[in-house]
């Protein structure tokens, strides 16, 4: 438009003169007009934050504003960094990890490798004290492990089998916790081994966010993940897997609803998980989804699958919550970063101490649910004992 505008008018004022002085009018209007146009296609912007607001344009990383607009995102390309905290004590952290070996294993497949698979490696995966890939084939830079098995939503219980029975023939000695997670799941590590403290790894019980149906003891959500102490391994893979009374012999089935079942048939407890305050600690959601009321409506299937009674609002999740599910890639990140970075200045938490270590066999009681105002009391009081003696 601006070329034609500029053609016309050139046409126009050299119109009634000779041909040939008409023709080099035409060119020298081209000329001009062209250059003209060129630096008003320059000058114009093509950022987008100088035009007006045009509504959200998915698919364009540059215009994500929100975190859904980013949950297709790949993920970071390169590693975010680290850095150390100066003044930071870590040293009960410390200690249980050395004393509360936790073995991860994530279950992925080749098509997740790179989009999924590394960023656990690079986030929450790293405080594991063993972190294995089960996948189908081999990936030396994620460090996977290829097991016989097929890929696909239907092989998912096979791979399951397939994964227990290379932890118990390779690394039983390794950790004294057995983590499955996916490879959308977000752990919080210290807080699972302050949770597994009390109990001894030769207890038969796993731990989870426990579901009612299908199975008389409830069973563990695959996505939040389950973690099996070393005993309930060895039953697992010694007597429940090769025996067709106990455990489906077949591939297809649903991982987390056949493993509940073959645990079950040997004694394994399905273990209580929740805090002393009753809230729970394992979420098959990303936070935003317990955490606002409503959410999701009364209809919706958690809520007739879960097994405790669960609030919403804050009290839906622990202080010292394990797990949640269907945490894009580029969110493992950002809780890596809310959860052991950003810090409130001059509000420093006190943890409290170590629970007594139970004997084999033995549980913790269920926790006491309480309401708000009934856990302020107990906590006030408690420090009030502190401050006395
Ligand atoms: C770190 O915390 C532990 C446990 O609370 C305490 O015993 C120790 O003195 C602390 N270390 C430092 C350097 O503050």
């Amino acid at each position: 438009m601006t070329m034609n505008g500029l053609l016309g008018r050139s046409v126009l004022t050299d119109g009634s003169r000779s041909n040939r002085r008409s023709l080099v009018s035409l060119i020298v209007g081209l000329v001009v007009g062209f250059c003209l146009a060129e630096m008003f296609i320059l000058s114009t912007p093509t950022r987008r934050e100088y035009l007006p607001y045009a509504g959200h344009q998915h698919g364009d990383i540059n215009d994500a504003h929100n975190s859904h607009d980013m949950l297709g995102e790949e993920g970071p390309e390169s590693d975010v960094g680290a850095h150390q905290h100066a003044y930071e004590n870590a040293s009960i952290a410390t200690k249980l990890s050395n004393e509360v070996r936790i073995l991860c294993w994530i279950m992925t497949n080749p098509k997740n490798h790179k989009s999924k698979a590394r960023h656990v490696k690079r986030t929450w995966g790293r405080r594991c004290n063993k972190l294995i890939f089960m996948s189908s084939e081999l990936d030396e830079e994620l460090g996977t492990v290829a097991l016989p098995v097929q890929e696909g939503r239907n092989n998912l219980w096979a791979k399951t089998k397939e994964a227990y029975k290379y932890i118990y023939a390779h690394h039983l000695d390794d950790a004294d916790w057995f983590y499955k997670a996916d490879d959308d799941t977000y752990a919080v590590m210290e807080n699972m081994r302050y949770m597994l403290y009390p109990y001894s790894p030769e207890t038969p019980i796993y731990f989870g966010c426990k579901f009612k149906p299908y199975v008389k003891q409830g069973y563990m959500s695959g996505g939040a993940g389950y973690v099996l102490s070393k005993e309930a391994v060895r039953r697992f893979v010694e007597k429940s897997i090769p025996n067709k009374d106990f455990c489906k012999q077949d591939n297809t089935g649903a991982e987390d609803v056949e493993i509940g079942k073959c645990l079950e048939k040997v004694n394994v407890i399905a273990g209580d998980s929740r805090d002393q305050n009753a809230r729970g600690r394992f979420f098959p959601f990303v936070p935003e989804h317990h955490l606002i009321p409503s959410h999701t409506d009364k209809g919706f299937w958690y809520w007739r699958y879960i097994f405790y009674k669960t609030d919403e609002g804050l009290d839906c999740c622990s202080d010292t919550a394990i797990s949640f599910h269907y945490v894009s890639p580029n969110q493992m990140y950002v809780l890596d970063y809310l959860i052991y970075h950003l810090r409130p200045y001059g509000i420093i938490n006190t943890p409290e101490g170590l629970p007594e270590r139970l004997k084999v066999g033995q549980t913790l009681a269920p926790p006491v649910e309480q309401t708000t105002t009934d856990i302020i009391a107990t906590e006030k009081k408690s420090v009030e004992k502190k401050s006395t003696t």
